[in-house]
């Protein structure tokens, strides 16, 4: 008889096959027991009539605990009131391994603490599955998006001699002789030497912030991907994360419906969203919409801003409130951003970045710049920013060799699939986070 897997069920109607899986539920009604299986592709209901398989098959049908792993044989069968549109009609049950105690994870409410305290069994569960599963479509777009646009992928280092986004959140390792490391904070000074050797890059990889603080929007070891273009203007970097974005999300619409219905994700915001065309807010616009926006409703609690403060998660939320799909926020004072951005010739003060802030309350997303390309000036804001000007040396060369404009943005993988997801917390965003409070499983 055929194996074959729960998410190509469809082509095997009215045919008798296998399938190999786990019990995740089960109950019993007269001469019917409803067992609720899955398969790692996706969950089924499987019925055994008595009388339709050996008996003693179905009378320890009656008695499987939860997660004991089985093969089946049955017949599928359409069924509009089942979840996945099919049911097997059970004609054999086969046990490969009883657990060896009660599964700690049962259909009743369980607090979130000890849900992550069991991480490595709940990412069985459907939530957590569809989560996941949107998160690997997310991966695979990602790639498919920039490799259609000529990119190559760099690899970057994980153990850094340096800083990229200020010091301090970095994480120190000790090397040998008393000498020092840093886990990475960001690819991106690799990839500006990627931009001017193959013009098209984009990295991929873990990345390490020490933020001591519980939020809902960080990780300690979070994924994130960075493209980086040589000649590349401000302007292009924004189109090109519209279009990323907008491809991102058109493709989980596309791709992930059913895992998008599992999670009850309203999916509104997100048919806008892969529209592409997303406002332009410069920052001191930014500042006044959410100054008015304190004014107006007060019920927010919200922190006026001055000008040359940067947005906090509450002011993020109340401006992306204000819209139906991502906006970008560009054009941010040069005193509160990394070193290495270009001022914008219209007004010093500021730097040509821009952060895109997702709508629902998420915030950023992305963050991006144009970088400075002329070297006294990238050697002046070495030294202002209190820099150890001899780590950045081959950085230095990037500008001494043919320096040219060149821009390229962060996105966040875990932010991204938050959103996507439509889920409260990033820790549901990644297989096992690692967060301030939280390093096991
Ligand atoms: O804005 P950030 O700090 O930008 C950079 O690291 C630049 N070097 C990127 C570049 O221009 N190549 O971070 C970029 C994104 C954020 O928008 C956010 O999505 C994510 O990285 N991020 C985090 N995600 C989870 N946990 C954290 N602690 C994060 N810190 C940043």
């Amino acid at each position: 008889m055929q194996r074959i897997f729960i998410e190509e069920i469809a082509k095997y109607e009215g045919q008798e096959v296998l399938l190999r899986g786990w019990l995740t539920s089960r109950r019993s009604k007269g001469k019917i027991h409803f067992l609720q299986l899955r398969d790692g592709t996706g969950f089924i209901q499987a019925t055994a009539f008595k009388g339709e398989l050996p008996d003693e098959q179905f009378e320890q049908a009656d008695h499987l605990p939860q997660e004991t792993a089985l093969e089946v044989t049955g017949l599928v069968r359409a069924d509009s009131r089942a979840p996945g549109g099919y049911e097997l009609s059970v004609r054999g049950i086969n046990v490969v391994a009883l657990p060896s105690k009660e599964y700690p994870i049962t259909p009743k409410e369980h607090g979130v603490e000890f849900l992550m305290d069991h991480r490595h069994l709940y990412i069985r569960h459907r939530r957590a599955w569809a989560v996941l599963r949107v998160r690997d479509e997310l991966e695979r777009a990602i790639h498919d998006f920039f490799h259609q646009r000529g990119f190559i992928r760099l690899d970057t280092p994980i153990l850094t001699p340096n800083a990229v986004e200020g010091t301090t959140d970095l994480f120190e390792v000790d090397l040998f002789d008393g000498e020092k490391a840093y886990l990475s904070q960001s690819g991106q000074l690799y990839a500006e030497a990627g931009a001017l050797a193959f013009g098209k890059v984009y990295t991929f990889g873990p990345t390490f912030r020490a933020e001591r603080s519980k939020t809902r929007r960080h990780l300690l070891e979070f994924w994130m991907i960075e493209p980086e273009v040589a000649f590349m203007t401000h302007e292009e970097n924004m189109q090109l994360q519209e279009d990323l974005v907008a491809y991102l999300v058109g493709r989980c619409l596309e791709e992930k419906k059913r895992e998008l219905e599992m999670l009850e994700r309203d999916t509104t915001v997100l048919q806008t969203t892969a529209q592409g065309h997303y406002p332009r807010l410069h920052y001191t616009q930014a500042v006044e919409m959410v100054n008015q926006i304190a004014r107006e409703k007060p019920e927010l609690q919200l922190t006026p801003m001055q000008w040359g403060d940067d947005f906090g998660a509450p002011h993020e939320a109340a401006l992306t409130a204000q819209f139906d799909r991502p906006v970008f926020v560009e054009k941010y004072p040069a005193a509160v951003k990394a070193f290495y951005m270009q001022p914008d010739p219209e007004d010093p003060r500021l730097v040509l970045n821009a952060d895109l802030l997702a709508p629902e309350g998420v915030g950023e997303i992305i963050g991006g710049s144009q970088r400075i390309h002329d070297p006294d000036l990238l050697r002046q804001k070495i030294r202002e920013h209190g820099l150890p000007e001899e780590v950045f040396d081959w950085y230095m060369d990037l500008r001494l060799f043919g320096t040219v404009p060149h821009s390229g943005f962060g996105i966040g993988l875990e932010r991204t699939v938050r959103w996507i997801c439509g889920i409260e917390h990033i820790r549901e965003a990644i297989p096992f986070p690692r967060m301030y409070t939280r390093m096991r499983p």
